[in-house]
């Protein structure tokens, strides 16, 4: 199920804009900012299968992790359409940054970081002209992360789609330096519930994980990232059984990163456990099942995504279920973790707080 598909029914402005763009030069870099809902993802397929049939290479970013298009959610993705298509998710993608989450409220770094390098890619790869899909998230922090990537990407055009003016906080520091095109709002936008976007999540994350197997890992084979797990130093037999005796807790790992205590734990008992946040952070093993993981390559792109089923701490292995093959999770130099929780029939189970691990 797709939200965004391909239409000319479109308002008379995006003309405007096509003829903006095929007389600007090449590279372009585009990006498309709205709110929720407002058809930027719409937009960006419209420009695309127009600019296709006129001939260009284009290049779509799509970094609206919660709804994308190109699959799978959670990860910034790069692709080239190569001929004209309904819907995003049709297209192939060639590079993902990963980003572990659905939302860029906690992981302004990441989305930052995989735009600019997918980007840089896109026109390393001779695009003419290279589309930048966003999120919805215009408000508050969002218009940081909105300057952030307008910063970083320097985009030649900036296509803005606004209800009356929720955009200008976002666009008024860029009026003298980046070309805005401000446009209406198509009267067939449609808005989606909290539940409606749930739902065609499910489906996305369904669809990317059916086919999938699950894989044994020997996690010292990999740099484990995105988490405090393996940082510092492993704690003494000592240190776990003080732990146990002290918090009731049955410890599965734990680990010393200069003065504080990192354990992966579960609770013996139900009783109020006080102790100083900063001296100790402790987290249910639980928070692990189901986890969403990132098998990165040595250039730091994300190769797919895995389901953390297990971790067996002692004999450092992990059962990991994914649809890569087994060549291709031997391409990954780097387990990544995500923020969150997911099983492969397309459930959510939960998000968990960046410092959460
Ligand atoms: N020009 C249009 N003609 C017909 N339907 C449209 C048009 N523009 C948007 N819509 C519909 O409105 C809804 C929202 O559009 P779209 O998914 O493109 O918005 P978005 O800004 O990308 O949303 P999100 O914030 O979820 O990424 C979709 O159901 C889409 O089909
Ligand atoms: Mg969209």
């Amino acid at each position: 199920m797709n939200k965004a598909k391909y239409t000319q029914e479109v308002p008379e402005d995006r003309k405007e804009v096509l003829k903006v763009i095929q007389e600007t030069k090449k590279p372009l870099k585009i990006m498309i900012v709205g709110g929720v809902d407002s058809g930027k993802t719409t937009l960006t397929v419209f420009l695309a299968n127009e600019l296709l049939s006129q001939g260009f290479r284009v290049a779509i970013v799509d970094s609206d992790i919660g709804q994308k298009g190109i699959l799978p959610p959670a990860l910034i993705s790069l692709g080239f359409p190569e001929s004209i298509f309904t819907s995003m998710e049709e297209i192939r993608p060639v590079k993902h940054y990963f980003v572990g989450t659905i939302t860029p409220n906690q992981f302004f770094g990441e989305m930052v970081t995989g735009v600019k390098l997918l980007v840089n890619e896109a026109i390393k790869r001779k695009a003419d002209v290279v589309m930048i899909d966003t999120t919805g998230l215009v408000h508050g922090s969002g218009v940081e992360l909105k300057r952030m990537k307008i910063e970083i990407v320097k985009p030649d055009l900036i296509l803005a789609l606004q209800r009356k003016d929720e955009l200008e906080d976002i666009l008024k520091p860029f009026e003298n330096k980046t070309k805005v095109i401000r446009l209406v709002i198509s009267e067939n936008a449609k808005p989606h519930t909290r539940e409606e976007r749930r739902k065609i999540r499910r489906e996305k994350w369904k669809k990317y994980f059916e086919n999938s197997s699950e894989h044994l890992l020997d996690l010292r084979k990999f740099y484990i990232s995105g988490t405090l797990i393996f940082q510092g130093r492993e704690i003494s037999e000592e240190e776990k059984n003080i732990l146990e005796n002290l918090f009731r807790w049955l410890v599965f790992h734990g680990r010393k990163i200069t003065s504080r205590y990192f354990v992966v734990k579960a609770d013996i008992g139900t009783f109020p456990r006080n102790f100083d946040k900063n001296t100790m952070k402790a987290i249910d093993l639980e928070n692990l099942s189901n986890l969403l993981v990132g098998f990165i390559d040595k250039e730091g792109f994300c190769l797919g995504l895995g389901i953390l089923k297990l971790i067996n701490f002692k004999e450092l292995k992990a059962h990991v279920l994914t649809p890569l093959t087994e060549a291709e999770v031997n391409n990954a130099v780097e387990i990544r973790f995500g923020r969150i929780r997911v099983r492969e029939d397309g459930e959510e189970l939960g998000l968990l707080n960046r410092d959460a691990l």
